[in-house]
């Protein structure tokens, strides 16, 4: 990576760097992509506060979807992304339908970059890839990505059985890739996006901390549970199959947790909405990171954003004693 690639800071935009100029936005922060939660109320919400709302595809109800985009025209006129997460697309049509909602920023999760990048840049938009792996940041560069989505094991959602943590992750892939870095597991506030900064990422992307927010559509059952819980208290669910997932420990994760004879996915899916809407925490998987132990209110989304913005700058600074 070479600083001559990056846009120069002003006044205005302190944090221009390539990442903000390929997404068009003022801070670095991406709210994650997250089946039925990253709809128009939170999306708007973080697009709105400068950073880059997304808008899920994961749960595969394309039709709300559509109507989700429609609403971010009238919520917002700042930019907004979409995420394609491959391993749940029903549609064969996902990349005509994603190209259609005329969004600029596209980002592809759990599958093989190979199968979606060039369509999608031939389109013109901008392709970022999530992976957990260097071998699968090589392939994902190879594929013609214009950049990576970093992410540690320690973070919610769905992933690669053998985690591997941000702290060693990112570095590992900043020192053999040349593209812009968005880092995500972990990052919750701003010494932890000065800390993946420092690892060479240019933007951060926050899954659970948003699962968190004021206006994030979950019950506040699993809003408080994340207030409540300590750094321990995520499972990672299925390493001893597909897909390998990390949750919020209860009662019914943690009895699974060292069960190699069932599939996590299939024994309780198929009631997440119980869960997400219905506010029954035993009822299916709520998907959370290690980082829930470090968030320890709700709060709207400006304030996230804003305290991360300033917390960044304040880490920055204190650690400008050192130089
Ligand atoms: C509830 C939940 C749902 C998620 N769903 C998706 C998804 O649909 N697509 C995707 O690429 N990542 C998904 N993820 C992973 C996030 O995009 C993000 O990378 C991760 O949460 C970052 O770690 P953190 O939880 O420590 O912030 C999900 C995460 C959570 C917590």
């Amino acid at each position: 990576m070479t600083d001559t690639a990056n846009p120069s800071t002003t006044a205005d935009k302190p944090f221009a760097n390539r990442v903000t100029e390929m997404l068009g936005v003022d801070i670095p922060i991406v709210q994650a992509p997250m089946g039925w939660i990253a709809r128009s109320q939170l999306a708007s919400a973080v697009s709105n506060a400068g950073a880059m709302g997304i808008i899920e595809t994961s749960s595969g109800e394309l039709d709300a979807i559509r109507e989700e985009i429609a609403k971010m025209r009238d919520l917002t006129d700042k930019p907004f992304g979409v995420n394609i997460a491959q391993a749940f697309v029903r549609d064969p049509s996902i990349v005509d339908f994603v190209v259609d909602q005329g969004v600029k920023f596209v980002s592809t999760s759990a599958g093989n970059p190979m199968q979606y990048t060039a369509q999608l840049k031939e389109a013109g938009l901008t392709v970022f890839h999530v992976i957990p792996t260097l071998r699968a940041a090589l392939k994902a560069v190879d594929a013609g990505v214009d950049g990576l989505i970093v992410e540690g094991g320690e973070g919610g959602g769905f992933k690669n059985p053998r985690d591997v943590a941000s702290m060693v992750l990112l570095p590992l892939v900043r020192s053999k890739v040349d593209v812009p870095i968005i880092a995500a597991g972990g990052i919750v506030d701003g010494p932890t996006m000065a800390a993946a900064f420092a690892l060479g990422a240019e933007g951060v992307q926050m899954g659970t901390r948003m699962v968190s927010a004021a206006e994030s559509p979950v019950h506040e059952n699993w809003k408080q549970s994340i207030v409540d819980a300590a750094e321990t208290d995520t499972v990672m669910l299925n390493r001893h199959t597909s897909p390998a997932l990390r949750a919020l420990r209860t009662e019914r994760t943690s009895a699974l947790e060292f069960d190699v004879e069932t599939n996590a996915m299939t024994a309780l899916v198929g009631s997440t909405l119980d869960l997400y809407f219905g506010g029954d925490m035993e009822a299916s998987i709520a998907l959370t990171g290690q980082v829930a132990g470090r968030i320890d209110s709700v709060e709207p989304v400006a304030d996230i954003i804003a305290s991360c913005v300033s917390g960044f700058r304040q880490s920055i600074a204190d650690l400008g004693r050192y130089v």
